[in-house]
């Protein structure tokens, strides 16, 4: 088939379009390289090809002629960042509701017939996610009305979904909701909690930053588990959770990375204090999907998040440079770059 995966240089983007070329699709990414890289690519890029356009500019009929052809459209691109950023600069998240309509626009003028859509866990309602004593299970169906997004990202994803429900209605243009929770991995940035850990850690960060009081629940997501939900072919227009059942507090996920960089790299010396940061941004308190349309569609298992914890330490070892991390890691915690 032909494929064209938007925001494509991202971390969950070149993990996706890696999975696509496997499987012998003809690839086209679109990115403006505003947070994804061609090094995200590297290996891959002579087999795709790459157009670096700003989809926020760009009209649909310019996107339009660019897409036209493609059987399936991954739509990944967005102003989106960590928790920091997606409270912070909710200026620049708002970006995401110019670019989802260009696209979509496009795939209506270009006749392109189905988009899976990289939606998010910020599309539910926030007043659901408060007491962490509930075992809350967010189901697709929970959404609204009454919505209550997570911020101007969460409402831009929101906005996303609804527009492509009258999409399919109006022009039949068929469209998944890929409703991806707390993603880590490979590639991933340290804008997003387990990758600061695992960034923290790799500086031997002494006293160790924790954002809020810890006890905040998620259910971290390993890369290749959105990739193999995002292959799921689902027809009309649906929603999918994308995320594990696990329930992991904050302050856990934290000790798991530092168990596992124990083990492997410091032989048990390195107990930094732990040192709570109740004013830095948060987000909900329980957020945790419920996975079971999921795994009746793929039955695949997820990634347990000690298993996973440890390969994305290792990839973040290997790969990165002790002295540029010590330099940069403030500002990475909350840039997008
Ligand atoms: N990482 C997560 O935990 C998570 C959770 C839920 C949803 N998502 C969604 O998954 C998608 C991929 O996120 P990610 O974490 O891999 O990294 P990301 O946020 O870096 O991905 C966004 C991609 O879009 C590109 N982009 C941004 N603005 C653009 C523009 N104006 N024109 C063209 N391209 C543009 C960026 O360069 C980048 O490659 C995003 O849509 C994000 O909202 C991510």
């Amino acid at each position: 088939m032909k494929v064209t995966v938007t925001g494509g240089a991202s971390f969950i983007g070149s993990h996706l379009v890696e999975k696509l070329l496997e499987k012998g699709h003809s690839i086209k990414v679109i990115d403006n390289l505003s947070s994804g890289s061609q090094e995200n690519l590297k290996g891959i890029l002579k087999d795709i090809e790459l157009i670096v356009l700003d989809l926020r500019v760009a009209s649909p009929v310019q996107i339009a002629k660019i897409i036209s052809g493609s059987d399936i459209l991954y739509h990944l691109a967005a102003d989106h960042g960590g928790r920091g950023y997606v409270e912070l600069k909710q200026t620049d998240c708002s970006n995401s509701l110019a670019i989802d309509n260009n696209v979509f626009m496009a795939c209506i003028y270009g006749d392109v017939r189905k988009v899976i859509y990289a939606s998010s866990g910020c599309v539910y309602p926030l007043d659901m996610q408060n007491d962490t004593d509930q075992m809350l299970y967010l189901n697709e169906d929970d959404i609204g009305p009454p919505y209550e997004p997570d911020g101007i990202y969460g409402l831009a994803k929101l906005a996303g979904e609804l527009t492509l429900k009258v999409m399919y209605e109006e022009h039949q243009l068929e469209s998944t909701c890929c409703r991806f929770f707390t993603v880590y991995g490979p590639r991933g940035k340290e804008n997003h909690a387990i990758m600061s850990f695992i960034a923290r850690a790799f500086i031997q960060r002494n006293p160790f930053e924790i954002w809020g009081d810890g006890t905040q629940i998620r259910n971290w997501t390993y890369v290749d588990d959105i990739v193999n939900g995002l292959l799921v072919n689902l027809k009309g227009h649906q929603a999918l959770n994308i995320g594990t059942t696990e329930r992991t507090r904050v302050i856990d996920a934290v000790q798991m990375t530092l168990n596992v960089v124990n083990k492997h790299y410091y032989k048990g010396e390195y107990n930094p204090e732990i040192l709570l940061q109740r004013d830095m941004p948060v987000g909900p308190l329980n957020r945790v999907a419920d996975n079971s349309k999921l795994l009746n569609l793929n039955g695949i298992p997820l990634m347990n998040i000690n298993l996973g914890i440890e390969r994305t330490v290792d990839w973040y070892f290997k790969t990165k440079d002790k002295e540029y991390i010590e330099k940069n890691l403030d500002r990475l915690l909350i840039a997008r770059q």
